[in-house]
């Protein structure tokens, strides 16, 4: 790493794939490179998978916290700030952050959300788009802003929903293109393009 990369943490809650893809884009010419990943739960497989990708990793366990979020988030600061993010990525991370938290990052902290928004913020996006009968779905790169899924989308990626289809094998499809979008939308991201990418 030069100091002219852009550093990117990545948070992450669970197995990480996306985290994988990320770190995995950030090489050679690209303007960027990965410095932390960050977990709320320190039995995240992601961490194992950053481990064996050479990446500094860290975990800061929410549940002692008991929904004292601005406790736990105070905690999560210390190894985040101690990594001097430029970017951070948030990758399958499944906890709300306060206002004050995306306060600090604003308009450099992005997240993947499966659904094409502003359809289906929140959980439960295949089955919805499946119970309302949607013809395809898909997932978004978006800058995350205090209101939950809500920012400027920054690219997205469709899929057609297939007859027969269930949650898990549209989300199966969906998270394909997940693994092609957030590393081409963070890649123009580190540049200072925020043209929206339509794959
Ligand atoms: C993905 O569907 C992502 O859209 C959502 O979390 C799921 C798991 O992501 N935010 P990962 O495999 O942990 O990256």
């Amino acid at each position: 790493m030069t100091a002219d990369h852009k550093r990117v943490a990545i948070l992450i809650s669970g197995g990480g794939s996306n985290m994988v893809t990320l770190a995995q884009s950030m090489t050679g010419d690209h303007p960027a490179r990965p410095v932390l990943v960050l977990s709320n739960d320190p039995s995240a497989k992601g961490l194992a998978r950053a481990a064996e990708m050479g990446l500094a990793t860290a975990a800061v366990d929410h549940r002692p916290f008991k929904g004292d979020r601005a406790a736990f988030e105070a905690a999560l600061l210390e190894p985040l700030l101690a990594a001097r993010p430029d970017i951070i990525c948030l990758a399958g991370f499944m906890r709300i952050l306060t206002r004050d938290f995306i306060q600090q990052f604003q308009g450099r902290m992005l997240n993947i959300h499966p659904s094409l928004l502003p359809k289906y913020p929140g959980l439960h996006t295949h089955q919805r788009a499946l119970d309302a009968g949607d013809a395809e779905a898909g997932c978004s790169v978006h800058e995350v802003i205090a209101d939950l899924d809500a920012g400027p989308v920054l690219g997205q990626a469709r899929v057609p929903i297939c007859k027969g289809d269930t949650a898990e094998t549209l989300a199966a499809r969906v998270l394909v293109q997940e693994h092609r979008l957030y590393p081409a939308v963070l890649r123009q991201f580190a540049q200072g393009d925020r043209t929206p990418l339509v794959l």
